[in-house]
């Protein structure tokens, strides 16, 4: 693939041979491969990459492509849907894999400074040891990164009892384009003295500055949670369900849903299975803790069945043990795994209103059956936070161009249902180069206009992640 940055990336790796440490420096073509796409496996190609080991060394590589005017792409563990680590034009890569040391916990302040290359898994693991938790749960934690984390304010599975990533950050270190070091907060929990920076470079998916450590807000381990799978025949019943659980004498952790057909693909797929014995048109995994002070079990369960009573449920499942519950949570963390082993996918992450989901996603099943379309549809998502996943996958039969081309009509469909539903075109995917032509659904151009400008700001010259949210 020619780059039209061949000459500059040329230029970098001369320079980078004199100015920066060999160690960090990698060229190999196959090395390079795996930093040149991530989940959404767009095609990238990566013109030369950087594995610094300090943050002084991920500013003398900025500063180094500040002074030649070489476009750079951050990236970290590389799980994100929306391209926004992808070298989509041979850009030069920055991955800070190789940053992922945390230090001790701090179960006061209940805080945890890491650095930005660390496994999201890694660190649950490393708070959990104090009971502490940094309560951000992704399908993607065993590879995903904390850098990647917070820079696209990560949501995942607990949102509806935690938020997102924004909410769990008390201080970030960033290195500009051109290379300054800058502590943003320093783990304050107050500080009201003037803009929120840390907040800005959340969720700016590496566009304004790189995150090179955090601190991390912690809270404790719930003590008892209790874990349920629930069969239902229709998108109403999941929403009076989701009605009664609000009221109901728990805590509610989560509230994820997938329908038969995601169900199904997991089964054939990774071979986890429904304990069911009849098949259900929709599935939600269900995740309580008590509420404060009171007890769990003997409440939940008159609830339960009052609810069972009252017909919405066609089945349903209180995990027994640990392993069960992780039986249950397999179910939907699996559904990305294996519609991506089993087709070829393309993703909408959308949001509306959590009490409009159910209308929403009746439009969009409506909208489906009266099509002839060369892809299956698969829904799921996190029916607590009105975040549905809506995916589409191409049909063996079909061919590529006949699936990109029913793609698109579903696309703009989706997006136009989206503009009566006063929806988002991105819920925490990121907008990266995958729904940056969609932002003015979401966004007035007055939202637009002072994005840019403080892009500008920041880096006047767009050489950080280029092309990635808004185009200058
Ligand atoms: C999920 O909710 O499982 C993730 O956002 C991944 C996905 O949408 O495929
Ligand atoms: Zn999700």
């Amino acid at each position: 693939m020619s780059s039209p940055f061949q000459k500059l990336i040329s230029e970098l790796a001369r320079a980078a041979a004199i100015r920066l440490p060999k160690e960090i420096v990698e060229r190999d073509p196959n090395e390079m491969q795996s930093y040149s796409s991530d989940w959404t496996k767009l095609a990238g190609q990566a013109g030369i990459v950087f594995l610094p080991r300090t943050t002084a060394e991920v500013s003398a590589v900025l500063k180094l492509c500040h002074e030649l005017k070489a476009p750079i792409v951050p990236s970290g563990g590389r799980t994100g849907l929306a391209g926004g680590a992808v070298p989509i034009n041979g850009e030069a890569v920055l991955n800070l894999s190789r940053m992922n040391s945390m230090e001790p916990v701090d179960t006061l302040g209940l805080s945890v400074r890491v650095q930005a290359g660390a496994v999201t898994q890694q660190v649950h693991d490393h708070c959990k040891r104090s009971g502490l938790i940094w309560p951000i749960d992704l399908a993607a934690k065993g590879s995903s990164q904390i850098g990647g984390n917070l820079s696209t304010n990560a949501g995942g599975l607990r949102v509806i009892r935690y938020g997102m990533a924004r909410k769990w950050v008390t201080g970030l270190q960033i290195v500009t384009m051109s290379g300054d070091i800058i502590e943003l907060n320093r783990g304050l929990e107050k500080n009201n003295t003037g803009f929120d920076l840390v907040q800005l470079i959340v969720g700016s998916e590496g566009s304004l500055a790189v995150v090179t450590e955090a601190t991390l807000k912690l809270t404790r381990v719930e003590t008892e949670t209790r874990v349920f799978l629930l069969g239902l025949n229709s998108l109403k019943a999941a929403e009076s369900f989701f009605e009664k659980a609000r009221c109901g004498p728990f805590q509610m952790l989560a509230l994820e849903f997938l329908s038969n057909a995601c169900a199904q693909v997991v089964r054939e797929q990774l071979g986890y299975d429904l304990k069911f014995s009849a098949q259900s048109a929709y599935y939600l995994v269900l995740e309580v803790e008590a509420l404060p002070g009171l007890p769990l079990e003997a409440p939940l369960v008159e609830w339960l069945e009052t609810v069972l009573a009252s017909g919405l449920l066609t089945d349903g499942l209180m995990a027994q043990s640990k392993r069960e519950a992780s039986e249950c949570w397999k179910l939907r963390e699996g559904i990305t795994e294996s519609l991506q082993k089993k087709t070829k996918i393309k993703k909408f992450d959308v949001a509306v209103a959590p009490h409009r989901m159910a209308e929403f996603l009746a439009e969009v099943e409506k909208w489906y059956a009266s099509q002839t379309v060369c892809f299956d549809l698969y829904v799921f998502g996190h029916w607590g936070d009105g975040s549905p996943h809506l995916n589409v996958g191409k049909k063996h039969t079909a061919s590529d161009s006949n699936f990109q081309k029913d793609y698109e009509i579903f696309e703009k469909w989706v997006f136009a249902a989206l503009l009566r539903f006063h929806g988002s075109v991105s819920a925490e995917h990121g907008v990266g180069v995958l729904k940056k032509h969609w932002l003015l659904l979401s966004r007035t151009p007055e939202e637009i206009r002072i994005f840019k400008a403080i892009k500008r700001a920041f880096d006047p010259h767009g050489l950080l992640n280029p092309g990635k949210v808004i185009d200058l």
